[in-house]
């Protein structure tokens, strides 16, 4: 097989940053064989209103219009089940919480989402999704760490799901066994998006190279083998979320004592192929449509909208030619390094 069509492809997790990376970042979407991406709102500021993100959307807007936007709000304490409901009308699909959204009350230090509750009722009224980065804030009290923040963040995963049974939520960037085992273990309100990268890197990838850390950090070959298992049964709860998340230059490569990297990867430029690849690796090419199309579209209720359905097609790159992936993006003196920059391919775009 040396072509493949695929309908309407969605990314249900990406980070398109704002001025001036925004010009160059969001017009990869469609590089990257996309025209629906679900978008992240941790901007600086974050985006917390509605105004904010039809604001955000505008933005985008004017850089690819071709793109469906799809935008989200950043859960904080400000937020109110007022908002929500003008969130909802104005056609904002999510809220994403961060690590930092689990607030930790005072008398015990009991971590909780409990402040959320009134915000999370009115997200299940009016059917808006939850997006969790299911990670705890590293603690040496409680010994943990990014190695098992994800882990240790399940039990809030359930408790949400049993609280508010119809809110359909998302584990999004899932890395663990652990994890796969809890969204399994949900109803069908609970769903989970799979990076590209953390079907590729294990913890050695990322310990000392600093372009392939990201957070949730990749985890154990037993853990990415649970991920590409759960691709490959073709299990619908779960689908593609790129997660990509590109940073300048200056903050990955790093060398500064006592300074850490910018946590993230940048898969968007390449990321059709790059799943394509990845899948046909081991053994799930079969898999492709539903993983990156049919699935998510299901599960946000978001069949391709009229006029931004389009097939996309891939072909396999011959042997011997090029298909290497870019050392680097560049515009207006801003670099980019995506995800395996220099590595083959074996599929690519038809344009
Ligand atoms: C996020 C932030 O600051 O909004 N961090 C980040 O960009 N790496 C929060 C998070 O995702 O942990
Ligand atoms: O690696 C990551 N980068 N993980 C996140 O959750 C945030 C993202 C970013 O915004 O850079
Ligand atoms: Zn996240
Ligand atoms: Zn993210």
């Amino acid at each position: 097989m040396s072509l493949l069509s695929i309908p309407s492809p969605a990314d249900w997790h990406v980070h398109l940053r704002q001025k001036p990376l925004v010009y160059q970042v969001a017009k990869h979407v469609r590089a990257g064989g996309f025209k629906t991406a679900y978008v992240m709102p941790n901007l600086v500021p974050p985006i917390t209103t509605t105004e904010q993100a039809l604001e955000y959307k505008g933005l985008l807007h004017s850089i690819d219009a071709s793109v469906e936007y799809l935008m989200t709000l950043y859960l904080n304490p400000a937020l109110t089940p007022e908002e929500i409901h003008k969130a909802h009308k104005a056609g904002i699909a999510g809220v994403k919480s961060y690590p930092r959204g689990v607030t930790t009350n005072s008398d015990g230090g009991v971590e909780s989402y409990e402040i959320y509750y009134p915000v999370f009722e009115a997200m299940q009224e009016v059917d808006m999704v939850l997006n969790l980065h299911g990670e705890v804030p590293s603690n040496p009290d409680t010994n943990t760490c990014v190695l098992n923040a994800e882990e240790t963040f399940l039990p809030h995963l359930h408790k949400l799901h049993a609280a508010f049974p119809r809110l359909r939520i998302v584990l999004e960037h899932a890395t663990t066994l652990a994890a796969v085992n809890a969204v399994k273990a949900c109803g069908p309100s609970v769903a989970c998006t799979i990076t590209a990268h953390h079907l590729a890197l294990t913890v050695d990838d990322w310990a000392g190279q600093s372009f392939n850390f990201c957070k949730p950090v990749a985890k154990f070959p037993s853990d990415r083998q649970a991920l590409r298992d759960v691709i490959l049964e073709g299990n619908p709860k779960y689908f593609l979320g790129s997660d990509s998340a590109p940073h300048p230059l200056h903050r990955k490569s790093v060398s500064t004592p006592n300074v850490g990297c910018a946590a993230g990867v940048y898969t968007a430029p390449i990321l059709l192929p790059l799943v394509a690849h990845l899948l046909e690796s081991f053994g799930a090419l079969d898999r492709l449509e539903g993983f990156v199309s049919t699935f998510g579209r299901n599960f946000y209720k978001k069949l391709a909208s009229e006029g931004l359905e389009h097939n996309v097609t891939l072909r396999r790159v011959p042997e011997g030619t090029a298909g290497l992936i870019p050392e680097k993006y560049e515009e207006d003196g801003e670099a980019l390094v995506p995800f395996w920059a220099g590595k083959p391919l074996s599929w690519e775009l038809v344009p």
